[in-house]
């Protein structure tokens, strides 16, 4: 285990990803007072936390984009999954900075060996649709739903980069389904079968994950709990296991 850190070297390779942002400047300094917010300190938590996950979601698009190439999949798919690597360093960048700006982030103890769950198959196509299907169809699904909620309650600079997260996060998603219908004619009755228990699996990991952030009404990125709860049955149904079932895939939840 080892405390959650990120470090930039600085120079051509910092402006290579400051390219990333699109000239796009957050007013960071308004957060300063909302530092002094009844809510800073959770908010201080659950954006730490957020940068963390990001971080994860950078190596679990690395390792789809592995896969993807293990199995000769269209290359516009793979050079896409390969730039939501960037995206979500990104994203664990601005969560770490509203943390900051919040007063600092809380010192989090995570194993980087273990940041992505392996496939429990080991057959390339499957092993790599279960990566997909849990992170892609299940996780960012379930992600730009929450997200939504957070930015329409949250304030100023805060909403803003929810904003701009939430935009990447829809393609994280939309990338899913797209994979699923190239792979629909290589996948057999039973690898549906598979998928559909890797899904079940990564909705009750994401499931308390996602309540873990909601907390009392604030305008900081949190949501509140009478407001997490449907918003997130809502979107588990609308977003994931509807498409999913269309695909052959039945969640029996
Ligand atoms: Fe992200
Ligand atoms: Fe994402």
């Amino acid at each position: 285990m080892t405390t959650f850190e990120l470090e930039a070297i600085g120079g051509p390779l910092a402006r290579r990803l400051a390219r990333r942002r699109e000239e796009e400047t957050f007013a960071w300094e308004e957060l300063d007072p909302l530092s002094r917010h009844a809510s800073a300190e959770t908010a201080r938590l659950a954006w730490t936390r957020s940068a963390f996950s990001e971080y994860a979601s950078a190596a679990a698009f690395a390792e789809i984009t592995a896969g993807l190439l293990a199995v000769g999949a269209p290359i516009d798919l793979t050079a896409a999954a390969a730039d939501f690597v960037v995206d979500e360093v990104l994203h664990a960048e601005l969560s770490a900075r509203i943390a900051m700006g919040l007063g600092g982030a809380v010192p989090l103890e995570v194993d980087l060996a273990r940041l992505v769950r392996p496939p429990s198959s080991r057959a390339p196509l499957l092993s790599v649709a279960e990566q997909v299907v849990r992170t892609s169809c299940v996780g960012e699904s379930l992600t730009v739903s929450v997200l939504l909620e957070a930015k329409a309650a949250s304030i100023g600079v805060v909403g803003e980069v929810i904003g701009r997260i939430v935009r990447d996060e829809a393609e994280h998603a939309e990338l899913g389904w797209t994979f699923l219908d190239w792979a629909a004619e290589r996948l057999s009755a039973s690898d549906r079968e598979h998928l559909a228990r890797a899904a079940e699996q990564a909705i009750a990991s994401f499931a308390p994950l996602f309540s873990a952030e909601c907390a009392a009404p604030s305008a900081l990125g949190l949501l509140s709990c009478d407001v997490f709860d449907p918003a997130f049955k809502l979107a588990l149904s609308r977003r994931v296991l509807g498409p999913l079932a269309s695909r052959g895939i039945v969640v029996a939840l």
